[in-house]
């Protein structure tokens, strides 16, 4: 059956000494709060705290309290790309997550369908599981067209992959209107989305492939209203933001599936 995730995607945030304390935080909660075992928790702070967030991310006795992710990797491969981080480079140190094609690189960095295949690609190649984002804008929504731009997403960023290579993929619905708002999809809006990509899926690779894909929602989530959306068939877990910046926040976020 598929995975239950909760996610924390830190973006731009903390400096080297809050990004410590936070982490510290998190794993003494995660170990107090006996997070359930059949809950992935993942960690993407900024690259440059992934050693740090590797040694935290086991308690003493050598549990592992949750993987570490990296919010972003280049299309490219070694070589002359000043400021860029390869995707060898980040399963080098063990990270084992990478989220691609969030809709802020795609806004400000002008992130192309084609970048975020060739992304997942690099990342598959290294044996790094890409969190993939998907989402419309408000005026996709209000113009009624929020399923055709997702249908394109899914299809341009992974339908390329042979159905070995999806099998590893997780997916990130996050509406576009609802990161860092505080307007969260309702519980109904983000199923009915996840259901649809859950159904894009089926199509392409058969029923086994799309009933084993975790579906997170992103998009002011919260620990107030994860419990919810949490609740809803095919929404398997969340990319959290703002809430993952909080210690207790993300906990209870954690903790939010029935
Ligand atoms: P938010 O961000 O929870 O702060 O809305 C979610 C995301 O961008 O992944």
């Amino acid at each position: 059956m598929r995975k239950k995730i909760v996610a924390g995607n830190w973006k731009m945030n903390k400096n080297f000494q809050d990004a410590e304390e936070l982490l510290d935080e998190l794993s003494e909660q995660i170990e107090k709060g006996q997070k359930s075992s059949k809950v992935e928790v993942i960690v993407c702070p900024p690259s440059l705290y992934t050693e740090m967030a590797l040694d935290l991310s086991h308690s003493e006795d050598e549990e592992r309290l949750f993987g570490v992710g990296a919010q972003d990797v280049s299309a490219n491969g070694q070589g002359a790309y000043t400021g860029e981080i390869s995707a060898d480079m980040l399963s080098s140190m063990g990270v084992e997550y990478c989220i691609v094609g969030h809709s802020e690189r795609r806004k400000y960095f002008k992130e192309t369908d084609e970048q975020v295949a060739a992304k997942v690609d690099k990342l598959l190649a290294e044996g790094i599981t890409p969190i993939v984002c998907v989402g419309e804008l408000l005026e996709d929504r209000e113009a009624g067209r929020h399923f055709d731009v997702i249908r394109t997403q899914v299809e341009k960023g992974l339908f390329g992959l042979k159905q070995l290579d999806f099998v590893k993929v997780i997916i990130a619905y996050e509406p576009v209107w609802a990161i860092g708002t505080g307007k969260t999809a309702t519980p109904d809006q983000a199923q009915e989305v996840h259901a649809f990509i859950r159904g894009l899926v089926e199509e392409k690779y058969g029923k086994e492939v799309a009933r084993n894909l975790s579906i997170l929602y992103g998009g002011s989530c919260n620990a107030k209203n994860a419990a919810e959306l949490f609740a809803q068939n095919d929404v398997d877990g969340g990319l959290i933001g703002g809430a993952a910046l909080k210690a207790e926040d993300f906990v209870t976020i954690i903790n939010s599936f029935k």
